[in-house]
């Protein structure tokens, strides 16, 4: 059944636990992760990344998750992400999104603040929220390079930029990155603990894919409650079509390959809320 942005995140707190953000290019992707949803008892978040979104059916693929989304037996929010343009914030709300992740990052201060509270007003009207990110995660969210990380976020100004927006969940830089590690991931775990007690907003951590489960335990026991997955859920499906796809050209045989993905794409999620269920005491 389709769950709030706020519902999905505070169930999981109150649980102990951090939330799945995993973004789905097809359905197929998106009934994998809702099986595992489903088969886990716990409430997910389909993203729906930038680059799919700008597509001619970029507004009807959120429409299509928001479907499945409604009809899963596990609670699921759609969520658009990384954008700084209202006219995709109030595309993605009209679609059925419960959530757009604004990403001002890279702008001036105050226009960051500006298009949050903007962004936010335009959810009001759909009861949809806001994530918004402070500091700049470096690398492309649909297209897998190794970065290094990029600015790191200011507690104190993720306390004033929370206090002026009205964002419901704000994504730290802390040393993580989009796509591929080009180093060692360190992140950076006194800044998290900072940024956690300068303000009460829910806190995400993007770029999850090639982290040490460590490192994510330890995220969560700083406060994190929402993670995102991508690069990791892209190169399963693309193992998955690359085992198969000389068997199945015999017969074109799409259905078995659209079944491959929906299977690994549920054992990735699985995995992954696993860790996310683990609970560790505060470092
Ligand atoms: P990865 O692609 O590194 O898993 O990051 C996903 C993400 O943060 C989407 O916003």
């Amino acid at each position: 059944m389709f769950a709030t942005f706020t519902e999905v995140l505070e169930q999981a707190a109150s649980e102990g636990r951090a939330a799945g953000a995993f973004t789905c290019y097809d359905s197929t992707q998106a009934a994998g992760v809702l099986d595992a949803a489903e088969d886990a008892g716990v409430g997910v978040i389909l993203l729906v990344s930038p680059g799919s979104f700008r597509l001619r059916r970029g507004p009807d693929l959120l429409a299509a998750l928001r479907t499945l989304a409604d009809r899963s037996a596990a609670p699921a929010c759609v969520q658009l992400d990384h954008v700084s343009d209202l006219d995709a914030v109030r595309a993605a709300f009209a679609a059925g999104a419960g959530a757009v992740m604004v990403d001002g990052s890279h702008l001036p201060w105050e226009h960051n603040v500006g298009l949050t509270r903007a962004a936010v007003e335009l959810g009001r009207a759909t009861g949809g929220q806001v994530e918004s990110e402070l500091g700049g995660i470096a690398g492309d969210e649909d297209v897998a390079e190794a970065i290094a990380a990029g600015a790191l976020t200011d507690p104190e100004e993720a306390a004033r930029f929370t206090e002026r927006t009205g964002a419901a969940c704000l994504a730290v830089s802390i040393g993580n990155v989009h796509g591929h590690y080009r180093d060692e991931p360190a992140l950076d775990f006194e800044r998290l603990a900072a940024v956690r007690a300068a303000t009460p907003i829910a806190l995400s951590l993007h770029g999850a894919s090639g982290l040490p489960a460590e490192q994510v335990r330890r995220a969560l026991a700083e406060g994190v409650v929402k993670v995102n997955v991508n690069t990791e859920l892209r190169g399963r499906y693309l193992a998955a079509v690359g085992a198969g796809l000389d068997g199945w050209r015999a017969g074109s045989d799409v259905q078995s390959l659209a079944t491959s993905v929906r299977q690994a794409t549920a054992e990735a999620v699985a995995a992954t809320l696993a860790l996310l269920a683990v609970q560790m005491k505060r470092a």
